[in-house]
């Protein structure tokens, strides 16, 4: 199981001795949430902080992006650092998902594609073989802190088996309401990578990430 805390639940007053702790709690990405009070009614991160965060951390660098120009983005966050790049299915037209995920491999990028809550897992069927990564929402984006909805397992069983059939390797990454019961729930239906925010930091890091490994 990979583990992917979220800093957005961060304690700001603290960022730098909180960042060497999660280098140090056993996790092996950093999940970075941007939002652009538009595609999402929240605001968080820019790149100037992804940069400042590659300086002190090794964590493979997962960036989540809840924007409305994901194309533009896409870009900005890679040249400050990000290795996987996921935008979401909801804020495109589909004939822009293949060359957004083209554009980003093209710069030596892995990328992701993420569905909210209520859509359907079939809609990602046409581009299994297109992403390295899919991301089901286990929460409405926007905030940390919420309910796990319970849809969530059944959505990431149905796609496990949806990339079986095409034969796809691409992970399955569930982020949102992650706790240690919800990550088991998720670890249960095949979930490869678990993105947890508040549980991690608002629990001691290093305990918290090792509870989602077991
Ligand atoms: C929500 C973000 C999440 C958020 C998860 O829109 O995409 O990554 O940080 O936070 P928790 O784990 O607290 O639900
Ligand atoms: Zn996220």
């Amino acid at each position: 199981m990979i583990i992917a805390p979220s800093v957005l639940s961060l304690d700001y007053c603290d960022t730098k001795k909180q960042i060497e702790e999660l280098n140090a709690s056993g996790a092996q990405w950093m999940h970075y949430d941007v939002m652009d009070g538009n595609f999402v009614p929240n605001l968080s991160f820019g790149p100037d902080i992804l940069k400042a965060f590659c300086r002190i951390s090794p964590l493979y660098k997962d960036v989540h992006l809840m924007v409305n120009d994901p194309n533009t983005y896409a870009d900005v966050f890679i040249d400050a650092g990000a290795q996987l790049i996921t935008f979401h299915y909801e804020a495109v037209s589909e004939d822009a998902i293949r060359p957004l995920a083209k554009k980003i491999h093209d710069r030596g990028v892995k990328a992701g594609l993420s569905i909210k809550p209520d859509t359907p897992v079939e809609v990602l069927e046409p581009y299994v073989n297109d992403f390295d990564l899919f991301l089901i929402m286990s929460v409405e984006p926007g905030f940390g802190g919420q309910k796990f909805r319970e849809n969530a397992p059944e959505k990431i069983r149905a796609l496990k088996s949806l990339l079986n059939t095409k034969q796809s390797h691409a992970l399955v990454e569930v982020d949102g309401g992650i706790n240690a019961q919800t990550g088991k729930l998720c670890a249960d239906a095949g979930v490869d990578v678990l993105v947890a925010g508040s549980y991690v930091f608002k629990n001691t890091i290093r305990e918290a990430v090792k509870s989602l490994c077991e």
